[in-house]
């Protein structure tokens, strides 16, 4: 996720950038550029780190020209870097381009420019566009970023500026979101309407496959086939910091509802819908390397080691080698038989956290071969492992991980079928059939966000409760230990998870009349079991909200208050039960007036052991 701004108008088009771009940081901030056409022709200034370091560069040396484009990066091929950084352009310098997305067949494309004689300088996906602009063009512009956008796979919001064609921007949105701002006599481009809130409330809503051509004099929209199209206007009525938000109350609860396209973005291009198979381009494992490995360890901290244990349970059930996972700040000093055929999984959303790099760094001195999992391209463990699978969930600003969760359980999920399509331990029947409910999940979750105000209810119950229980077995006791950190961290109120046919060992004394009880109940060969445990807990007065799957009719003769997820394969069922918990965890904060986003005495990254 990255943000893109674009200025056409009669102010000077450098501080209107900046102040876009500042407005757009949530989408990413790794690094930043300005492109801007001047009596001096195109001219490109762009570096790595926050967008401020961009910023006292210009307050040195501006950019001229009332015409420019913009953007902040959240990287996802190519490390933060100068040379990384957006606007791309052509060798020529007669394009430059703003991109937010991800080019999916950028390789191939690259591949038959360098055949062309185009030079590449950096590893983005970006870079392919100004080239082909370069390659395509004929005398229009505009039909030459038809012709690059017809070649192009993936997800792609551009921002185009021209040398040929300096009084006008073109922006085309595919997948990726992107707005057009109308002004008098100046218009305006963006990922996102913060980023022009200030100079206007009127805009047009770009549909994916539409054009538009901005200039001084106003905004022609195209159609995907590039004919002329009218729209409607729509009116902003929000205010600065809720258009920060999407319109949404906190950070969280915008995240909550990024899942679908996270999940999307996580799974873009690692598919192959046609051979019904997974592909890890940034991989690229044989199976001699799949095969040396033994043992498996996953190793992180909180929410990350959560679904590391999601992770285990389906990278055993697919490989049948072992699988353990430990929690970061244990894993070295329990000594850990670690050998050469070791694989060791560090997942981190940051890709900062202390604890985890320190048991990265453990691992590899015994010679383990090291995947990270991590939200964060360029970030510490990305750079210390072997290899690194991205989770593209965009920036997560909350300090309370949902999307982050999420797209990890999507990246287990693809590299445990990947590594069987390896040690060739799994057919393509069931392969098939595993990546079909994949690919659905998208759409599934978005299914249980339309329920979230039945979720918001029962957390008006929760609310005033001085504990809550969560349980589960096997998978879904994975999933209920994130559904009580995430209500401990945000509410504040105690809770605890366990597994189901443990409560009786014990914790069965804390259960009284009344108390909050979650119990999850989505794992068929388990249903039954966890069905006694949970009469175990309403015998002594607990007040239960079952989560089961749809077409299950059996589990609300056992509860209080049923929630139903859609049905799905069992080994994918946690990407899908998290959701109400992360809900009910939010509307509890809520309920209880706390700061969502920035709970009490924690980090959005850990950076200290
Ligand atoms: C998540 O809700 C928590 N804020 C916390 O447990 C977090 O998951 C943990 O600190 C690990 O962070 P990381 O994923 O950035 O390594």
């Amino acid at each position: 996720m990255c943000g893109i701004v674009g200025y056409v108008g009669h102010q000077e088009a450098q501080p209107i950038l900046l102040n876009g771009l500042s407005k757009l940081e949530y989408r990413g901030y790794d690094s930043a550029g300005l492109a801007t056409f001047s009596e001096d022709g195109l001219i490109v200034r762009k570096t790595k780190g926050r967008l401020s370091v961009l910023a006292d560069s210009l307050s040195v040396h501006n950019m001229k020209g009332s015409i420019g484009i913009g953007h902040t990066r959240w990287a996802t091929h190519g490390k933060p870097s100068d040379v990384n950084s957006h606007p791309h352009t052509d060798n020529a310098m007669k394009f430059s381009v703003v991109h937010n997305g991800i080019i999916e067949n950028y390789l191939e494309l690259k591949e038959e420019l360098q055949a062309k004689g185009h030079v590449f300088v950096s590893e983005t996906d970006t870079e392919v566009v100004s080239h082909l602009l370069a390659e395509l063009y004929e005398g229009s512009v505009l039909e030459a970023v038809k012709a690059a956008v017809a070649q192009m796979r993936g997800a792609f919001a551009l921002g185009v500026l021209s040398d040929f064609e300096p009084d006008q921007l073109i922006a085309v949105r595919y997948q990726s979101p992107l707005i057009l701002g109308l002004g008098d006599g100046e218009n305006f481009i963006a990922s996102d309407i913060p980023a022009i809130l200030e100079h206007t409330r009127d805009i047009y809503i770009l549909n994916d496959g539409e054009m538009a051509v901005l200039t001084r004099n106003g905004i022609q929209l195209l159609g995907s086939e590039g004919e002329k199209i009218d729209r409607e206007i729509y009116r902003v009525e929000w205010d600065l910091v809720q258009a920060e938000k999407a319109g949404y109350e906190h950070f969280m609860l915008k995240e909550i509802f990024e899942q679908p396209k996270a999940y999307t973005d996580t799974m873009r291009g690692r598919i192959d819908e046609e051979t019904m198979r997974v592909i890890f381009n940034e991989l690229e494992w044989t199976a001699e390397l799949a095969n040396s490995f033994d043992r498996i360890h996953i190793v992180a901290c909180g929410t990350a080691y959560h679904a590391g244990m999601v992770g285990k349970t389906v990278l055993e059930q697919l490989l049948r080698i072992p699988v353990e996972t430990d929690i970061a700040s244990e894993y070295r000093y329990r000594k850990p038989i670690i050998t050469p055929q070791t694989l060791l999984i560090v997942v981190s959303q940051s890709g900062e956290t202390a604890d985890t790099l320190a048991a990265l760094r453990e691992a590899k001195k015994h010679g383990a071969r090291v995947l990270a999992i991590t939200n964060v391209v360029g970030s510490s463990v990305s750079r210390e492992a072997d290899n690194v699978i991205i989770t593209w969930a965009g920036p997560e600003i909350a300090v309370a991980s949902t999307k982050a969760y999420t797209s990890q359980l999507v990246a287990f999920y693809l590299f445990s079928l990947y590594m069987a399509q390896l040690k060739e331990v799994i057919v393509q029947e069931e392969l098939t059939t595993t990546l079909k409910a994949l690919i659905e999940l998208p759409a599934q979750v978005q299914h249980i966000l339309h329920q979230h105000e039945r979720i918001k209810r029962f957390a008006d119950r929760v609310s005033e409760q001085p504990s809550v229980f969560f349980m589960g077995r096997g998978l879904d006791y994975a999933v209920a230990l994130e559904g009580s950190l995430k209500l401990k961290e945000i509410s504040y109120i105690h809770s605890e998870a366990y597994a189901a046919g443990e409560l009786k060992h014990g914790t069965l004394a804390l259960i009284e009349e009344g108390r909050p009880v979650i119990a999850l109940a989505t794992q068929p060969a388990l249903f039954e079991k966890t069905v006694s445990n949970i009469k175990e807990v309403k015998a002594r007065g607990a007040y239960v909200l079952g989560v089961t799957w749809e077409g299950d009719e059996e589990l609300i003769k056992s509860v209080d208050k049923v929630f139903k997820v859609p049905q799905t394969i069992p080994l994918l069922t946690s990407a899908l039960t998290v959701i109400p918990l992360q809900l009910l965890a939010y509307y509890t904060s809520v309920a209880r007036g706390n700061d969502v986003d920035k709970p009490r005495n924690l980090a959005k990254s850990v950076t200290v052991e």
